[in-house]
């Protein structure tokens, strides 16, 4: 059920519940520990997903029953292990990181976890790099958390090699609430990202704190 107020967008959740949520159904083990908590040890922002997003990544990659996973942000690496972990025997995530830095430490952060030999990342610009994998495609999923201006190319990219029934998952589809407003170049990347992600897959906006758009490729 629902009431007037949730409907309209209040959220019933408190910091208190959502952290109580998330250790009954998304715990995390020494691996998922490290790599969330790399930021603060690192020179690098504290702009990972939180422990529900990762659970919610996870298991709709299982349910899409996805082998060849892509992600555009590595950041420590903390999404990639969540998304690792639902992959099969033999499946792969490739994960494309423009600092140098922030690849390095989630590459160790990825042996920590006993993933690295099922993720490669690939240190550059996503734009300039992702063509590089295409022949592995068509991929089962693609996760786009990078820069914001650029998600309308992510989306394109992903309608072109994602496979019939696979995922497009998009972080920040609020774009930290400023998804409505005009004369933001990076808003209306991410206004185009919804509208034309609609023409090539069944899409809904998930209201997580900062909106998940999922799409399954028709
Ligand atoms: C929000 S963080 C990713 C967080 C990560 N997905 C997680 O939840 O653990 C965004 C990352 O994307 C990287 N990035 C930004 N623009 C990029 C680009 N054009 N190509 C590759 N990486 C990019 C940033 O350096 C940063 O590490």
């Amino acid at each position: 059920m629902a009431d007037q107020s949730s409907r309209d967008g209040m959220g019933y959740h408190t910091s208190a519940i959502l952290q109580w949520t998330a250790a009954q159904h998304a715990p995390h083990d020494a691996g998922l520990v490290r790599a969330f908590e790399a930021p603060s040890r690192e020179e690098m922002p504290a702009i990972q997903i939180g422990p529900n997003e990762g659970r919610t990544l996870e298991l709709l990659l299982r349910l899409a029953g996805a082998r060849k996973v892509v992600e555009i942000g590595t950041l420590a690496g903390y999404s990639a292990i969540w998304m690792a972990r639902a992959l099969p025997p033999g499946g792969h995530l490739w994960t494309f990181e423009r600092e140098a830095h922030h690849a390095a430490v989630a590459r160790a952060n990825f042996e920590a976890a006993g993933v690295a030999e099922r993720v490669t990342i690939l240190v550059g610009d996503a734009l300039e790099r992702l063509a590089e994998i295409e022949p592995e495609g068509p991929f089962c999923a693609v996760f786009v958390d990078a820069d914001k201006g650029n998600y309308d190319r992510y989306g394109r990219w992903a309608a072109e090699h994602v496979r019939s029934g696979g995922l497009l998952l998009g972080d920040n589809a609020f774009f930290f609430g400023r998804l409505l407003e005009e004369g933001d170049a990076e808003a209306a990347a991410m206004r185009r990202f919804h509208e034309e992600s609609r023409a090539a897959f069944d899409t809904v906006c998930l209201p997580t704190p900062d909106g998940l758009l999922l799409g399954v490729h028709r």
